[in-house]
């Protein structure tokens, strides 16, 4: 079977940032709380004319660059959304006309914050089989269209971001080497957007536990699978939703606080487009090096989780 990896990772966020104390003068709340509870001191926020799927483009752009591709070597768009711009068409037809790909297939993918995983995961099988070479993986979200800025319970917890990835193949023993994929509906009732209002609608502690519960239990589960034991693993890329879950999950795999990316303090969650956010940020530091084994998990709405063991 063919060796599948990440060849390249772009980003984009918004230029706007919107502080903890920004958010102290439209709700009821305090950056100490904020911090306390999540983690995040600030977050990116898009204007009325950046939609997902024009951070979708500049994200994917930088990967092509990154991957030394060009348009023309793309042959299937993946994109992980939870904010589309529109039901259809696609963001993932609208980056496949931006960017002047050829007319490969071009499809959304739906598993909220969980949706970058799924979207590797998916992509890789098209890599495996032979159907394709090379695979744009977009993560992009504009969740503040379906925030309530009244809701202090929501609003201090999201922003807005894109991280694209190109996968193909790669020399063998490197790549992704397991994952795990896993979904339960019963738990949908705790974090889902309301069609009344469009907003997000949470029960946050909740997801909490549930996040708690899944996070290490999915990591260890795909270190077990690849072979590896927890010590074996060198860095840990988690969906960025709070902080205390991001420690709970490093702790049982025993890392130590600079192996596992934290980015949720100045990104807050950004939903699919978490983990390449985070990842990309890790490369740009030299945390993460060539043949460092990287686990990468995410978890939300659906609910929904997913964990890929990768080496770089
Ligand atoms: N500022 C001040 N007080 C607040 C705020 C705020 N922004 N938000 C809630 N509170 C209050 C509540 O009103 C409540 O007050 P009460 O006790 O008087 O009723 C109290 O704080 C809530 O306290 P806790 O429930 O103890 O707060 P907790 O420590 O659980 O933190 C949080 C809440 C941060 C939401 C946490 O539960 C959490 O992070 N859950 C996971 C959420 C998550 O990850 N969601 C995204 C999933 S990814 C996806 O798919 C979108």
């Amino acid at each position: 079977m063919k060796s599948v990896g990440i060849v390249g990772v772009g980003t984009y966020v918004p230029e706007q940032i919107v502080t903890n104390h920004d958010l102290e003068k439209k709700v009821n709340t305090s950056d100490e709380w904020i911090r306390s509870r999540t983690g995040i001191e600030e977050r990116r926020i898009a204007s009325d004319e950046m939609d997902t799927s024009h951070m979708a483009v500049k994200a994917a752009q930088k990967a092509l660059l990154d991957a030394s591709m060009t348009a023309e070597d793309i042959d299937l768009i993946l994109v992980a959304t939870a904010t589309p711009d529109h039901v259809f068409p696609t963001v993932a037809c609208m980056v496949q006309e931006s960017l002047g790909i050829r007319h490969v297939p071009a499809m959304d993918l739906s598993a909220a914050c969980s949706g970058f995983v799924y979207a590797v995961v998916t992509g890789k099988q098209f890599i495996e089989t032979n159907t394709y070479k090379n695979v744009l993986i977009i993560g992009s979200e504009k969740f503040s269209k379906i925030v309530d800025w009244d809701d202090r319970n929501t609003c201090v917890l999201f922003g807005d971001g894109a991280g694209a990835v190109i996968l193909s193949e790669v020399t063998e023993g490197r790549g992704i080497l397991s994952f795990e994929l896993g979904a339960d509906g019963t738990g949908g009732k705790h974090l889902f957007v309301d069609n009344k209002t469009n907003f997000v609608a949470m029960n946050g502690s909740e997801v909490f536990k549930f996040a708690v519960r899944q996070l290490p239990e999915s990591c260890m589960q795909v270190v077990t699978q690849a072979g590896l034991e927890k010590e074996e693993v060198d860095f840990l890329v988690p969906h960025q939703a709070n902080i205390r879950i991001i420690d709970s999950a490093r702790e049982r795999l025993g890392l130590d606080r600079d192996k596992v990316s934290t980015t949720v303090t100045k990104h807050g969650n950004t939903s699919a487009a978490s983990i390449p956010l985070a990842l990309f940020e890790e490369l740009e530091k030299g945390a993460i090096k060539d043949d460092d084994v990287v686990v990468m998990v995410g978890f939300g709405g659906g609910l929904t989780w997913g964990s890929i063991c990768i080496r770089w």
